[in-house]
């Protein structure tokens, strides 16, 4: 091991990726992981695509492409970002990238120094805070409630900064069905937090890979379609609407971080598949997105129920836990702070369950008695069981 690069220490294993090779190998009923149902793949539909794909556009599809990606996907993408509200007049401002994975290590790379402020909710999406670790950051973590950030901590915490002469650069938020914690940013605090980066001079990336299809009818007003100063970065990604097999994500901004990022993004892979985009334009032109969005909405609200019955039902007294209007997780709080819900998880095994502790998702070290459970990829008899 002498020959690896000091680097490497900041790389951190997914714990979640190591602790579902444990689960997989073993039978356990899990709600560790975070993939979607299979059954909502449009399998038969992909298949005429990628013929077509084939047979029309064959030499292009095949072929190395633009590094920012194929125009006529990127134009298909910001037509359906208008149907979000999201009005975005110049394809420069659009970078397809291999997944919003690649995404968020596209924008840390290009926009993080080593001890930059940055903010986030406690908890948050374990693959976007290990991407941040790479540029050696300093993560100030601020809570959520039922409703989202505590946009009002938030606020606390500028002042204070600003009154020592610090700064926050950026704030990366999941408004929307969060993952982990299976919570929304309430519209009014959205609106707080767009006000606030232009009063503190901060961006924010605005991670939305679950608000295409909610359970029950709930504003989903991006932050970027409320933000008029360019101070939103918008990712998001088919994984959820069509399928996480083909890689694709994008990333909106301004046309100067676009082309900052289309530099990064050349050193990684000189462009996302061809191959994926061009089955993926057609997925869209086709209505095969619009069919698939449905097919999740129905089955993973079924299975929200089952899982949100049981807690209901079983779950000890004092205990907190989500109640999810999107996404495909609930995160629960143990009443004790002193239940550690990664010692206790050996014993879940051994009794044939297994779910994701939460304390990786906290960068402040809290969160030890929490636990985050996925909903959309146990079959409902699973769930039942639970
Ligand atoms: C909040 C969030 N961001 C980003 C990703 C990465 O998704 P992908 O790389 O498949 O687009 C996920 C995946 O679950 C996620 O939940």
């Amino acid at each position: 091991m002498k020959f690896l690069a000091e680097r490497i220490k900041l790389m951190r294993a997914s714990e979640i990726r190591e602790l579902l090779k444990i689960v997989e190998s073993r039978k356990i009923i899990s709600f560790a992981g975070g993939l979607p149902d299979p059954s909502i793949f449009p399998k038969r539909e992909l298949s005429d695509i990628v013929v077509k794909v084939l047979q029309e556009y064959g030499d292009k599809a095949l072929q190395y492409g633009p590094t920012k990606g194929i125009t006529s996907f990127r134009e298909e993408l910001l037509k359906f970002m208008e149907r979000k509200g999201i009005k975005i007049s110049s394809d420069d401002d659009i970078i397809i990238t291999t997944g919003s994975q690649q995404a968020l290590y596209i924008i840390v790379q290009t926009l993080i120094n080593p001890n930059d402020n940055i903010v986030l909710e406690l908890p948050s999406y374990l693959g976007a805070i290990n991407a941040f670790r790479l540029s050696e950051p300093n993560f100030i973590g601020i809570p959520i409630d039922d409703n989202g950030m505590r946009i009002d901590i938030l606020e606390e915490r500028l002042r204070r900064l600003r009154s020592e002469g610090k700064r926050v650069k950026l704030v990366y938020t999941i408004p929307i069905a969060h993952n982990p914690a299976g919570v929304t940013m309430s519209l009014e605090r959205r609106k707080h937090l767009v006000e606030l980066s232009e009063e503190y001079d901060f961006l924010i990336i605005e991670d939305d890979p679950y608000s295409f299809f909610t359970y029950e009818p709930t504003d989903t007003t991006p932050l970027k379609s409320i933000d008029n100063n360019g101070m939103v970065i918008y990712i998001s990604t088919l994984s959820k609407i069509l399928s996480p097999g083909l890689r694709i994500g994008w990333i909106l901004a301004p046309k100067e971080y676009v082309d900052a990022f289309e530099k990064c993004k050349q050193l990684l892979d000189l462009h996302t598949a061809t191959f994926t985009q061009y089955i993926a334009l057609n997925a869209f032109k086709l209505g095969v997105v619009e069919t698939v969005i449905e097919r999740s909405r129905i089955i993973y609200k079924r299975k929200k129920d089952v899982m949100l019955n049981s807690l209901d039902e079983y779950m000890v007294s004092g205990s907190w836990w989500s109640r999810p209007v999107g996404g495909m997780f609930i995160m629960v709080r143990l009443p004790k702070d002193t239940i550690d819900t990664k010692a206790m998880l050996i014993d879940a095994i051994n009794a044939g369950v297994a779910y994701v502790p939460g304390g990786s998702f906290f960068v402040d070290g809290s969160g030890t008695n929490t636990m985050r459970l996925n909903f959309s990829y146990p079959k409902v008899m699973v769930l039942q069981q639970f």
